[in-house]
Parts: C-alpha cells; sequence; structure tokens
C-alpha cells in the first residue's frame, strides 16, 4: 500500500514537471534514406523554375544556379537551404514569390544530404 501512494506521489511529480516545463518536441528529422534526389532528374528544373530568372551569368548574390558548381556551393555555404528555409539571418529566397513548399525544400535538403548527387 505504501509503495503504491508513493508511486502516485512520484507519478504525479513527474507529470506536473513535465507540464510546468516547456518541453520542446525535437522536430523529426528528415529521412532522406529512401530518396534518390538527382541534380539532372530534380533540382535543375526546380531551380530553373525559381531561381535562375534572377541567378544566372549576372551571378546575382554571387550565385548563377545555372551550374550545378555554383548550386553545390550554395548548398555547402549553408545558404541554399537557409534561405529557401527562410531561416532567420538568410535573405528570404525566392525573392519576391512565396516560399517554395515543403516537399521541394524537403527534395533540395535530401539531396544535399545524399552528397548532391548529379
Ligand atoms: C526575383 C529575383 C530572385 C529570385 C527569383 C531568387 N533570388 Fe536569390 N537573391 C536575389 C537577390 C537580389 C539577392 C541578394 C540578397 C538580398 O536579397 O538581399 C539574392 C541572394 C541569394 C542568396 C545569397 C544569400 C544572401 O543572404 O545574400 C542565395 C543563397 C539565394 N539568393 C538563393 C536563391 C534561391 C535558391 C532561389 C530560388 C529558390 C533564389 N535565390 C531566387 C534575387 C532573387
Amino acid at each position: 500500500m505504501k509503495n503504491v501512494i508513493l508511486t502516485a506521489i512520484v507519478i504525479s511529480t513527474l507529470l506536473v514537471a513535465c507540464k510546468s516545463s516547456k518541453v520542446v518536441v525535437p522536430a523529426v528529422p528528415l529521412d532522406c534514406s529512401s530518396k534518390t534526389i538527382t541534380y539532372s532528374g530534380d533540382i535543375k528544373a526546380i531551380m530553373e523554375n525559381n531561381c535562375t530568372r534572377c541567378h544566372n551569368t549576372n551571378n546575382k548574390a554571387g550565385y548563377n544556379f545555372l551550374t550545378l558548381e555554383s548550386i553545390k556551393k550554395a548548398a555547402m555555404s549553408g545558404q541554399l537551404l537557409g534561405t529557401i528555409k527562410r531561416t532567420k539571418g538568410f535573405a528570404k529566397m525566392p525573392a519576391f514569390s512565396k516560399k517554395l513548399d515543403q516537399a521541394t525544400i524537403d527534395k533540395i535538403e535530401c539531396w544535399i544530404t545524399n552528397g548532391m548527387k548529379e
């Protein structure tokens, strides 16, 4: 009987503790393991539809997204995901347009995670 009461006290204390402290649920990490995303098959078209009207041979902001090299450079610096996810501290891209849809952002993220295959 004593144990039951003790257990009840412990459990309710834990519950209160959990409720009152701000529990930050970590975002579920993106699972890219089953995704085969390539530059030629996926990324090239995304960039051409959303980015290259500004970032082309004029090298706007130092990027010509008509080239794989430039996309890789933006990816490695963290700017590619930072800008399209609209993370604080980055310019919001694509500029003067709405945010890319989540599926497209995930695709780009998985492409980077999986080694930026051609
Ligand atoms: C309407 C023109 C336009 C479009 C479309 C556009 N950008 Fe930009 N981008 C700019 C300009 C202008 C800058 C210069 C930075 C600024 O806005 O302050 C820039 C800067 C950047 C930078 C440099 C980061 C920084 O903070 O300066 C990155 C990376 C970038 N853009 C990625 C993209 C990507 C990826 C897309 C497509 C999803 C895209 N941009 C679409 C105009 C554009």
